[in-house]
C-alpha cells in the first residue's frame, strides 16, 4: 500500500502524486495542480473547516463514534473522578501530570494571582447596570493586556508562563465581578485561603458573613464541570484563540477573542436553550406531543446530538451524576429535572433518535445544574469560559511554539464584480 493519492487533472491530463501523512494531504500540495503558470493552483473550499485540519495538536483526543474524550491521553472520566480543575489545568498546559512540588507551586502561583489591579474594578463598574456578564468578561480580559504590556513578548517562556498563571487565576475574579455588577452587589475580593473553585463561589455569593464557606459537594460539582469544559480540541472558540494568536498578539487579546466566539448561541448557548424547551414542555404529560413535534421536524430536542459525538457524549454521563449531587444539596424539587430524565429515557429508546445517533450532549444537564446554583442563564457561558481557559492557553502555547504554524489567512472564492470604472460622487449624483 502506498501512502499517496494519485490525482489526474482532467483539464490537462496531468497526473500528480500527493503524499498522505497522518490521514491528511497538504493543501499546499493541491496548490501545485494548475492548468498553466498564470492561473492559481487548486484550493479546497471548506466553509467552517468541517474537513480541514488546521494544526497538529497533542492536547486533546476525541473519538466521536466511540464517545472517547482524553486530555493529554487521560480519559475524561478518570480526571473528573480523581483529579481537580487546577491539576487538570496543569496537565493541559504542561503536557504531563505534576509532581507534588510542581502541583503545590502551580496552585500557590495561581492562588496568589487571583487579585486584579484596582483600576480593573473601576473599569468594570463603568458598564451599564444591565451589561451582559459575557460582554464584561470579554472586555475585561482584553483590557488585562493593557495592565501587562510585557505579555506582548510571547517568545519568552517565563513571560508566557506568567501570563498563563494570571489568566487562569483572574478569570474567576472577573467572572464573579461581572455577575455581581448585574446584581448591583459590591465586588467581593478573592479569599486565598479557599480553593480555586470555593473562592469563586465566595466571590459570587458572599454577603455580610465574615467568611463564605460553600458546601464541599457544590464545590466538587462545579470543579467537575470546569474539568469537563477545560478543552475540546479545535472548536470555534479555540480556533478563534489560535487564529488571533497566530498574529503573535499577547494571550489576553487571543483569549478575549475566544470568549467572543463562545458568547455566540451556536457555541456556548445550548444549555440555556435546553432550559427554555424544558420549561415550555412544562410537565411530563406533554412529552409525547413534544417528541412528536421533534420527529415531524418542527423543532429540535435541544441538548441532544453533536457534530463530533455520534455516541453518548462522555461528559453528559458525568454531568448527570454531578446534577444528582447538586440537587441533593440544594434540595431543589426541580420539575424540569423530572422532564429531562423522562425525555432522555424516551429518546434513547425511540427509533428516530437511535437511527440518527442522537444522544444527550454536555449541555443537556449542565443548565439544570447551573440553575440549581441560582445562576441566571447569562452566566452559563461565563462558567464555560472559566473552565475553557486552560484549554485555550494550552492550545495557544502549542501554537506559538509550533514551527509549522503561520499567520491564519484563509483563501476565498471571489464572487464579486471586476474592473468596474469608478465615477466620483459629484459626477454620479449630478
Ligand atoms: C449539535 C448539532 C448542531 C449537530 O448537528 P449535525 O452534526 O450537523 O447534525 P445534523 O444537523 O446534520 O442532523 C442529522 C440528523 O439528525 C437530526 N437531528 C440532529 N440533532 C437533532 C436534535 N437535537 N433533535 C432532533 N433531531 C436532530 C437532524 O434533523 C437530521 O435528521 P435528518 O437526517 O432526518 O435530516 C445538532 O445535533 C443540534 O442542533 N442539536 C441541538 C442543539 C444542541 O444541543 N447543541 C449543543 C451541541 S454541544
Amino acid at each position: 500500500m502506498t501512502d499517496s493519492l494519485t490525482v489526474r487533472d482532467n483539464r490537462t491530463g496531468t497526473e500528480y502524486d500527493v503524499p498522505i501523512v497522518d490521514g491528511t494531504i497538504k493543501a499546499a500540495d493541491l496548490g501545485k495542480i494548475r492548468t498553466d503558470d498564470e492561473t492559481p493552483g487548486l484550493a479546497v473550499y471548506d466553509p467552517g473547516f468541517v474537513n480541514t485540519a488546521s494544526c497538529r495538536s497533542a492536547v486533546t483526543y476525541i473519538d466521536g463514534d466511540k464517545g472517547i474524550l482524553e486530555y493529554r491521553g487521560y480519559p475524561i472520566e478518570q480526571l473528573a473522578e480523581g483529579s481537580n480543575f487546577l491539576e487538570v489545568a496543569y496537565l493541559l498546559v504542561n503536557g504531563t501530570l505534576p509532581t507534588k512540588e510542581e502541583y503545590e507551586a502551580w496552585v500557590h502561583e495561581i492562588t496568589y494571582h487571583t487579585f486584579v489591579h484596582e483600576n480593573v474594578k473601576t473599569f468594570m463598574e463603568g458598564f451599564r447596570y444591565d451589561a451582559h456578564p459575557m460582554g464584561m468578561l470579554m472586555a475585561s480580559v482584553g483590557a488585562l493586556s493593557t495592565f501587562y504590556p510585557e505579555a506582548a513578548d510571547i517568545k519568552d517562556p517565563e513571560n508566557r508562563h506568567m501570563q498563563i498563571i494570571r489568566l487562569i487565576a483572574k478569570m474567576p475574579t472577573l467572572g464573579a465581578w461581572a455577575f455581581r455588577h448585574a446584581q448591583g452587589k459590591p465586588f467581593v475580593y478573592p479569599d486565598n485561603d479557599l480553593s480555586y473553585t470555593a473562592n469563586f463561589l465566595s466571590m459570587l455569593f458572599k454577603m455580610s458573613e465574615q467568611r463564605y464557606e460553600p458546601d464541599e459537594r457544590l464545590v466538587k460539582a462545579l470543579d467537575v464541570l470546569f474539568i469537563l469544559h477545560a478543552d475540546h480540541e479545535q472548536n470555534c472558540s479555540t480556533n478563534a484563540v489560535r487564529s488571533v494568536g497566530s498574529s503573535q498578539v499577547d494571550p489576553y487579546s487571543a483569549v478575549a477573542a475566544g470568549i467572543g466566539a463562545l458568547y455566540g448561541p451556536l457555541h456556548g448557548g445550548a444549555n440555556e436553550a435546553v432550559l427554555r424547551s424544558l420549561r415550555r414542555i412544562g410537565s411530563k404529560d406533554n412529552i409525547p406531543d413534544f417528541i412528536k413535534g421533534v420527529k415531524d421536524g418542527n423543532e429540535r430536542l435541544m441538548g441532544f446530538g453533536h457534530r463530533v459525538y455520534k455516541n453518548y457524549d462522555p461528559r453528559a454521563r458525568i454531568i448527570k451524576k454531578a446534577a444528582e449531587d447538586v440537587f441533593e444539596v440544594t434540595g431543589t424539587e426541580n420539575p424540569l429535572l423530572e422532564i429531562a430524565l423522562e425525555l432522555e429515557k424516551i429518546a434513547l429508546e425511540d427509533e428516530y433518535f437511535v437511527k440518527r445517533k442522537l444522544y444527550p450532549n454536555v449541555d443537556f444537564y449542565s443548565g439544570l445544574i447551573y440553575e440549581a446554583f441560582q445562576f441566571p442563564p447569562e452566566m452559563f457561558t461565563v462558567l464555560f469560559a472559566i473552565g475553557r481557559t486552560p484549554g485555550w492557553l494550552a492550545q495557544w502555547l502549542e501554537l506559538v511554539q509550533d514551527p509549522e504554524q503561520k499567520i491564519a489567512r484563509p483563501k476565498q472564492i471571489y464572487t464579486g464584480d471586476r474592473t468596474l470604472d469608478f465615477t466620483p460622487a459629484d459626477k454620479r449624483w449630478a
